[in-house]
């Protein structure tokens, strides 16, 4: 078993960074696309057997040190209450915009609702060679999807409700906040050591409704986890560090925005593990401009308390795989 990525977040000292990639299964990968040609990317998610076959996918091609649960932050919230599909962006035909709406929607019993994602666990941890990093949506970036309906350019119908009618605003966040920690504390004890919460769109916010509307929902659902490493994943989120240092987590996600150095100063220098933070356009680059950066964010990752090495956001499909391989081996040589 490699447990690298286990050992940087206990706080070991390692001889090289742990690497896993965002979206590392997915459209870019030809044998992804074998998969996905059978299936839609729903009944991916719902048939354990085949999640289970593309998650393994990127240790077996790539040689990365995790596996990430193949599914979607959306999957939990269909059977709350909303109907959910796939475009491939995620669309919700009935949205979330009153009070009405808002109280019909039911708390997530993971056991019941979503079986087929603790099958899908159950089957990883059975045979993997690597820690199975299981993952959610925040509690705010699952409000944005099931208000506006899909994705969206301002945000309007999520800020709308904010400021203007903070009691659905509340309910919502507290049915969601309730159903993510049942939920990845399900994934944590079916075997998963690792939980990621994805907060894609917490930069869309200024720093005051952040810390009074978002970050309390983030504090209540980490301290509600037990039994695993948590790292917090909030996008073009660095303005936010002050207010991010406080949470009771063991990693945080960094995106390209901010050097991993300036990043970890903000965060209480030393408090967390970082993990990140190679723009994933780079990857689009020749090799030794992607050996270039990689370098260099090698190096300053090994001034942390601990580094795992990932990419500031998903991989995106039109991504050659040879450098992603490439990036990977870079990274197990020392670069
Ligand atoms: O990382 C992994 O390999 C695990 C699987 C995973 C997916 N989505 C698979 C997926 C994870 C961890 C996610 C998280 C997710 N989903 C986030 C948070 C991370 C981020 O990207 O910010 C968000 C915001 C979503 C919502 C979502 N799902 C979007 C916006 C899209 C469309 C994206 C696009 O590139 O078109 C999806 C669909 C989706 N989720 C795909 C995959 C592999 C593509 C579906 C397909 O095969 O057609």
């Amino acid at each position: 078993m490699n447990k690298l990525i286990l050992d940087v977040l206990d706080g070991k000292k390692v001889e090289r960074p742990p690497i896993w990639l965002m979206r590392q299964a997915g459209r870019y990968m030809p044998e992804y696309m074998e998969v996905r040609r059978k299936v839609s990317f729903l009944e991916l998610c719902k048939t354990p057997e085949l999640a289970a076959k593309v998650t393994h996918q990127p240790i077996d091609i790539l040689g990365v040190d995790a596996a990430i649960l193949f599914s979607d932050i959306l999957i939990p919230v269909e059977p709350m209450g909303v109907k959910l599909d796939f475009n491939p962006a995620p669309v919700i035909s009935n949205p979330v915009r009153t009070q009405t709406d808002a109280d019909k929607l039911k708390i997530l019993n993971p056991y019941e609702d979503v079986p087929f994602v603790i099958d899908t666990v159950k089957l990883l941890v059975r045979d993997l060679k690597v820690p199975l990093i299981g993952f959610s949506g925040a509690p705010f970036t699952l409000a944005c999807y099931m208000v506006e309906g899909g994705g969206s350019k301002n945000f309007i119908n999520i800020k709308k409700m904010m400021h203007a009618d903070p009691k659905t605003y509340n309910i919502l966040m507290e049915k969601l906040t309730v159903s993510t920690i049942k939920y990845l504390q399900s994934q944590i004890d079916n075997g998963c050591p690792i939980v990621q919460i994805f907060d894609t769109w917490a930069g869309i916010l200024s720093p005051c409704e952040y810390t009074e509307k978002v970050l309390p929902f983030v504090n209540i659902l980490i301290e509600n986890l037990k039994n695993a490493h948590v790292i917090y994943f909030a996008k073009d989120s660095a303005t936010f560090y002050k207010h991010i240092s406080k949470l009771k987590c063991s990693g945080i996600g960094v995106d390209w925005k901010i050097d991993l150095d300036d990043a970890d100063t903000m965060l209480g220098s030393g408090k967390f593990v970082l993990q990140g933070n190679l723009d994933p356009v780079s990857l689009f680059a020749d090799k030794e401009t992607i050996k270039n950066m990689t370098k260099i964010i090698v190096e300053k990752g090994k001034k942390l308390k601990g580094h795992i090495f990932n990419l500031g956001h998903g991989i995106l499909p039109e991504t050659p795989v040879e450098n992603v391989k490439y990036l990977v081996d870079l990274v197990k040589n020392g670069c």
